[in-house]
């Protein structure tokens, strides 16, 4: 199997597009750290996973938190070996406009969103760095190019893009492989939090009217993630449906 000795840590892990990438590349052969803020819920998906005939464990984690960074990494290490994918894909959305955003959401969405993947890389990065082999793939979303009422999201996302960027031009030289998924309109918990009237505007304004699948975007990380995919780095994937070269105008199709 292509991802057969790998120890892979996904971030966010116990839900949604995270629990589908653990299930795709334990399905590959890595070994599995289901990384989360929800311990009991990634405790949960690891022990499904194992079941399937995979290895995981479910491991607690706040990504905006240094402390809780470098206790996953060294747990990982102690427990299933040194990190050789990480997928920072732990986020959350909130949606105001300018106007209404706090301080509060706006530094959170930032802690989580953009800190968080800076704090997990740099983790990986100085384990991966002396074994010159390594993938990290980031989590972004279609909404860094912007959208409305999303500023402190897009803002968020953005700031994904260009760290997969120059952390790709930085680890070049040593093995490791720094990409980027940008999805749309995927069906988990987090797309399903928006009102009703929401969720509707926004699969008008997509170009195939339907919603993604977490399987869509995890075989797209599965790409990043193989070991032949070596000379791809600092790429952004879109796996959204389309809306990232037009947004159709509500009600046309
Ligand atoms: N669903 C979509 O339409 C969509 C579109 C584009 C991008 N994304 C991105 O995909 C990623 C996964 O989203 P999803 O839709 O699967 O959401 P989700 O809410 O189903 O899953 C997110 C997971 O992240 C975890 N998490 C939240 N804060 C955390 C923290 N501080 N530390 C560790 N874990 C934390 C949650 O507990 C949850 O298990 C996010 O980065 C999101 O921005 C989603």
């Amino acid at each position: 199997m292509s991802l057969d000795g790998k120890t892979a840590v996904i971030t966010g892990g116990a839900s949604g597009i995270g629990l589908a990438i653990a299930q795709e590349f334990a399905a590959a052969g890595a070994r599995v750290v289901v990384a989360d803020i929800v311990e009991d819920r990634a405790v949960t998906a690891a022990a499904r996973i194992s079941a399937d005939g995979g290895t995981a464990v479910g491991l607690p984690v706040d990504v905006s938190d240094r402390t809780a960074v470098e206790a996953l990494f060294a747990r990982t290490e102690a427990e299933l070996g040194p990190v050789d994918i990480l997928v920072n894909n732990a986020g959350i959305s909130i949606d105001r406009g300018v106007r209404r955003i706090t301080d509060d959401e706006w530094h959170k969405t930032i802690g989580i969103n953009q800190t968080g993947v800076f704090l997990c890389s740099q983790a990986a990065a100085t384990s991966m760095i002396p074994r010159k082999t390594g993938r990290i793939i980031n989590i972004a979303s279609r909404a860094w190019l912007g959208w409305f009422g999303q500023l402190a999201y897009s803002t968020s996302k953005g700031g994904v893009v260009s760290a997969t960027r120059s952390l790709a031009i930085e680890l070049a030289k040593y093995g490791i492989t720094v990409n980027c998924l940008a999805p749309g309109l995927i069906d988990t918990p987090l797309l399903r939090n928006e009102p009703a009237e929401v969720l509707e505007r926004l699969l008008q304004a997509q170009p195939t009217g339907t919603l993604g699948a977490p399987e869509d975007v995890a075989w797209a990380a599965r790409f990043f993630a193989e070991p032949d995919a070596r000379t791809i780095t600092g790429q952004v994937l879109y796996v959204c449906g389309g809306k990232s070269l037009y947004a159709r105008p509500a009600g046309q199709r």
